[in-house]
């Protein structure tokens, strides 16, 4: 990873003060090499041709960071060890405690239960970039954020090899009804049968969605002597001997056991509903691991109820409990009785991402992008900014600086920042938008300090702006 910079910040919310945060007594101390994950394996290639530049002396102890919901070790070691202020709690908090911390912090780590409302992201004047240690992204009001210039991360797909091995075990469960041998065992009924059991060896698997969850199963099921269809509304490339079908009805048509890894979308609302099951093999078998809304329960439960489905495995639901307890009941969903007095049907909590390893890869692929982001302003795999990116300062470019302009996309504002830049030798520049908003990064050569200033105060002066950053 390259190496981290000063920061600066401006934005409309809080005069500038022009304090460029440079500690006198403060030593630089390069980052720690890659914690392992594939984007920092990326980060390092591309910046092992060029050395990271010499920084000038300053202390990355200015940047405050708030954790929250206990996020996972790995992100906390990734922060702490940039030498950040990292304060760390192991719950949410109440949102006028919340409205207190976040007043003074650069940086928030969050998980799901944290709100980022509009009324508490007003009062986080030095905020600077939000991090979700998690999959979802819907407790951030997104829109005000982006309005703000303040950058929000995530990590999607950290947990798509714990979803497919979780339906892999499905598949063999469902197949043996080991969900129903387990309930009677547990109620001391001895009930051992063969009629209907099956090994999953030459069987057909057919995955709807061959996205990051969709491939990594079809490599499992194969492993495990399935045939594997696919269907997905884009042409992707069969990963082993799997195989593409033209339409959802010939995979239905083909499949002993359907599973289903599709975003939610309108048009995935019901995507299996009562025609689709009779399209179905008799006695074939459903697994839902996406979404809630993918596919029509009730039109499921008169499907198990004729034997045209032998089984199912349901980990989301359309209505999910905010909390843990006795919930699954007909006021949150009102066919939850039914589905739960059914046959060889396997209900889980929404636990397909849930595991120690999931936790884990989340915590060091949002620490990383956080890092990236205060250390060199890269907005890859941002959620409400344009993703740019930049090559790193290099040894051989010192007195550079780095300017980050986040502004509104309105006509002329490019060659008023050029205007500004042109007094200087623009090394490179890069500029995108997302809707309104702007980013722009500049790495600017042969500046000094008082340089630094005037580009920022004349950035600042713009009406365009949302916030001005000068990494140096
Ligand atoms: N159960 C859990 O704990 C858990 C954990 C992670 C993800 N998920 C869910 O799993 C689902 C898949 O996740 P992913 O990471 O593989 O997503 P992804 O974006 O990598 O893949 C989704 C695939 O579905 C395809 N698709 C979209 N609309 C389609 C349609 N109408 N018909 C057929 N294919 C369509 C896309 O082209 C894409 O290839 C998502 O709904 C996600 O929310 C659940």
């Amino acid at each position: 990873m390259a190496s981290p910079r000063d920061i600066s910040r401006s934005s409309l919310s809080e005069p500038a003060s022009h304090s460029l945060s440079a500690s006198p007594a403060a030593t630089f101390t390069s980052p720690p090499a890659s914690h392992g994950s594939f984007l920092a394996g990326s980060l390092a290639q591309r910046t092992a041709t060029a050395a990271a530049k010499q920084l000038k002396p300053f202390n990355t102890g200015d940047i405050k960071i708030l954790l929250l919901e206990n996020v996972n070790q790995t992100g906390r070691d990734i922060l702490t060890s940039q030498g950040y202020q990292v304060e760390f709690l192991k719950t949410s908090l109440p949102e006028d405690e919340l409205i207190e911390k976040i007043k003074d912090v650069h940086v928030i780590g969050i998980r799901s239960k944290t709100k980022l409302t509009a009324k508490v992201l007003q009062e986080a004047k030095n905020l600077l970039v939000i991090g979700c240690f998690c999959i979802g992204t819907n407790q951030v009001d997104l829109e005000y954020a982006a309005q703000h210039g303040i950058a929000v991360f995530n990590s999607p797909f950290a947990n798509s090899r714990s979803v497919a091995e979780l339906v892999i075990a499905e598949i063999i469960s469902l197949a043996r009804q080991l969900g129903d041998r387990s309930l009677e065992m547990h109620r001391g009924t001895w009930n051992k049968v063969s009629a209907k059991c099956w090994e999953v060896r030459g069987k057909t698997l057919g995955i709807v969605g061959y996205g990051h969850i969709g491939s990594q199963l079809s490599v499992l099921a194969e492993a495990m002597g399935m045939s594997v269809v696919y269907y997905d509304v884009l042409t992707l490339m069969a990963i082993g001997s799997a195989r593409q079908v033209p339409t959802l009805e010939k995979l239905l048509e083909e499949a002993d056991f359907v599973t289903l890894h599709v975003p939610e979308t309108p048009e995935t609302k019901n995507l299996i509903s009562t025609e689709q099951f009779a399209q179905m093999k008799n006695g074939s078998y459903l697994i839902n691991a996406s979404r809630g809304t993918v596919v029509d329960i009730p039109a499921l439960i008169k499907a198990m109820r004729a034997g045209k489905i032998a089984g199912a495995a349901l980990d989301v639901y359309p209505n999910e409990p905010a909390a843990n307890g006795d919930y699954f009941l007909n006021n949150l969903n009102t066919w939850a009785e039914d589905l739960r007095g059914l046959s060889n049907i396997i209900l889980t909590p929404h636990i397909g991402g849930s595991t120690e390893e999931a936790q884990r890869a989340i915590g060091v692929e949002v620490a990383e992008a956080l890092v990236r982001y205060i250390n060199q302003g890269i907005t890859l795999a941002s959620v409400n900014l344009p993703e740019v990116t930049m090559r790193s300062l290099t040894l051989d470019e010192s007195n550079h600086a780095r300017v980050i302009y986040i502004h509104r996309n309105v006509p002329g504002v490019l060659r008023k920042v050029n205007e500004i830049l042109a007094e200087h030798n623009v090394d490179k520049q890069i500029s995108d938008s997302k809707g309104d908003i702007a980013y722009l990064m500049a790495d600017v050569s042969d500046v000094k300090t008082e340089d630094i200033k005037e580009i920022r105060d004349s950035l600042d002066s713009l009406s365009s702006r949302i916030m001005t950053r000068v990494l140096y």
